[in-house]
């Protein structure tokens, strides 16, 4: 396949992209790397710097590209995703993530090409209803990040139903960990996610963590949540991509490990490597007590299933920011 990803350059699409490369496919970057880093844009992907907000700049990179030979599929993982920062500046994710998506359809429509993957989350679910989220459950986002993606959603299933073009939507759950070439990782300033703050607390670059809540109803009264790993999560895209294309179809699929482990775990499992120093705080608004995935729909429609375990989550990611000199 050749494959155009959008948003190569960040955490996932730079994974997804090296387990396109595994794959034997061709791959075109295209990232305005405002979070992304070029050095993380696999060396046998081709790179354009461009921002799916400026049709200009889509339309010159397609045209230079399908003139030799079409997009078989974009990938599209470009986006604003710091919750608390949607919520502050709601208008900027919009117009980053709705209306940038709006300007890649069009263009996907104008150069006739048929596959979309698109990355949405967990978030679109909210407060979840049942305890293991499954795909027909009630979306109901409550933060103006989760908000996007739903309408993001939206828009891909009616540009779909117009237009003839198989989507493939993925809603992530927890995802960490690096590659096992430990090339690539999540490397940002600022990080908020669970797995490299414990890390990080683990390596000494924070003095001490907080753990909102001790008092939730699970085995140890701290939050339960699925994580992921990168690669796992990243090698869904590659068969993905290739079912909607080769059965001329359109899925949306939860990616999930389809278990939970409560922070403590988290904590404990990291601390088997190296103490981590945290302290619990008051619960925070809007964490609900227990967010799993059901991943039976991709095991069954894609024959996908997590590699990866906790461990190697934890292992990966420790691994990853000891090289990057511990940030
Ligand atoms: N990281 C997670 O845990 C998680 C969970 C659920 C869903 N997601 C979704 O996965 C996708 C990738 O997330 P990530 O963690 O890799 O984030 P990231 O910030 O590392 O990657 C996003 C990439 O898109 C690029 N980008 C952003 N806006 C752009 C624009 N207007 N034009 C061109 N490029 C642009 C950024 O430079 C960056 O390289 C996002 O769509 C996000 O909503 C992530």
């Amino acid at each position: 396949m050749k494959v155009c990803v959008i948003g190569g350059a960040g955490y996932i699409g730079s994974h997804a992209v090296y387990e396109l490369i595994r794959d034997n496919n061709e791959v075109v970057v295209i990232d305005n790397l405002s979070t992304g880093l070029r050095k993380a844009v696999h060396k046998d992907a081709k790179f354009y710097e461009g921002d799916i907000t400026v049709k200009e700049d889509l339309v010159r990179i397609f045209e230079a590209e399908c003139s030799k030979k079409p997009f078989d599929v974009v990938m599209h993982f470009a986006a604003k995703l710091i919750v608390p920062e949607s919520v502050s500046m709601p208008l900027e994710y919009y117009h980053n993530n709705v209306e940038g998506l709006r300007i890649m359809l069009e263009v996907i429509k104008e150069f006739n090409i048929k596959n979309v993957v698109f990355s949405s989350t967990a978030a679109v679910y909210g407060e979840p209803v049942h305890e293991v989220c499954s795909e027909d459950d009630r979306t109901k986002p409550i933060n103006p990040y989760g908000a996007t993606k739903l309408a993001c959603e939206e828009m891909i299933k009616w540009v779909s139903a117009a237009y003839g073009m198989n989507y493939c939507i993925f809603r992530y759950f927890n995802v960490a960990g690096a590659d096992k070439s430990l090339e690539i990782g999540l490397e940002k300033d600022n990080l908020t996610h669970l797995v490299p703050i414990t890390i990080q607390t683990a390596l000494g670059i924070r003095e001490k963590m907080q753990v909102y809540g001790n008092d939730y109803d699970t085995k140890d009264g701290t939050c339960v949540r699925d994580y992921i790993h990168v690669s796992d999560l990243a090698y869904a895209h590659v068969l993905g991509a290739k079912y909607i294309s080769e059965n001329n179809k359109s899925i949306l699929v939860n990616l999930g490990s389809n278990e939970g482990y409560t922070v403590k775990e988290v904590i404990d499992e990291v601390s088997k490597i190296r103490h981590v120093n945290y302290e619990y705080v008051e619960r925070r608004a809007g964490d609900p007590a227990k967010l799993i995935a059901s991943n039976s729909k991709a095991k069954e429609i894609l024959g996908w299933t997590p590699k990866y375990t906790l461990k190697d989550i934890i292992e990966t990611d420790m691994a990853f920011r000891d090289k990057i000199g511990r940030k």
